[in-house]
């Protein structure tokens, strides 16, 4: 399993120690929540804010898009050469042009899909896509519970992956720990975002990050 901590758990004061605490920590990506107040009823960060956060990184960002104007915020954000962007479907009128955009930039595009959004949503564009990001809380903010829904949803969407492109991966964001990973990892999920989970653990960041690596059967 690979895995992503979201920074929107972090001690925004300390920011750079604490993206360094992660990576050290043995994450594989550092994910970055991009809220514009309108598509969820939250603000966080900017294109200058991230630009330090990729300063501090050792591993590739995954930058999830919760916004209403997806192009504006891809050209806002793919100068920082992020290994991921991911926008949602629920929002996007072109998501083949917005893709294409993306990889235009040496960025791998994801598409992410909201707890009640269809997989069939994404059928059609999985050979154009490196990812697809299944939300298991409502987005907007971090520390909500675990939707098992999703869990369903990802085997789904893993026949869809099996069929028509096996290299696209499935990342799950939201109200994910250790007691839910095993499961996640059996329906064919690829990669997890924790972010409470992760910055708030007791024994420490490194101590959730291993424990989040279960092995993925798939
Ligand atoms: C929610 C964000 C998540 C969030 C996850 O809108 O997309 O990435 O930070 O936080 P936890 O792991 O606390 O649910
Ligand atoms: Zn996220």
């Amino acid at each position: 399993m690979l895995v992503a901590p979201s920074i929107l758990s972090a001690d925004f004061g300390r920011l750079e120690s604490e993206v360094r605490a992660i990576c050290e920590g043995g994450c594989d990506l550092v994910h970055v929540d991009v809220m514009d107040g309108h598509f969820v009823p939250n603000l966080t960060i900017g294109p200058v804010v991230v630009e330090a956060v990729a300063n501090a990184a050792t591993v590739p960002l995954d930058i999830h898009l919760m916004v209403e104007n997806n192009t504006f915020f891809v050209d806002l954000f793919a100068p920082l050469k992020p290994g991921y962007i991911s926008f949602h479907i629920e929002e996007e009128k072109h998501p083949h042009r917005l893709i294409q955009k993306i990889r235009a930039y040496g960025i791998k595009p994801a598409v992410a899909l909201n707890p009640h959004t269809r997989p069939e949503a994404v059928e059609f564009l999985l050979e154009d896509l490196d990812m697809v990001l299944l939300m298991s809380v409502n987005p907007g903010f971090g520390g909500q519970k675990f939707i098992p829904s999703v869990i369903e949803k990802a085997q789904r969407l893993k026949e869809m992956i099996l069929k028509r492109n096996p290299s696209c991966l499935i990342e799950v964001d939201g109200g994910v720990n250790d007691k839910n990973v095993g499961l996640l990892a059996e329906a064919g999920v690829d990669m997890v975002v924790a972010g409470s989970y992760v910055y708030k653990h007791p024994e420490g960041v490194e101590t959730a990050i291993a424990s989040l690596k279960v092995r993925n059967e798939k």
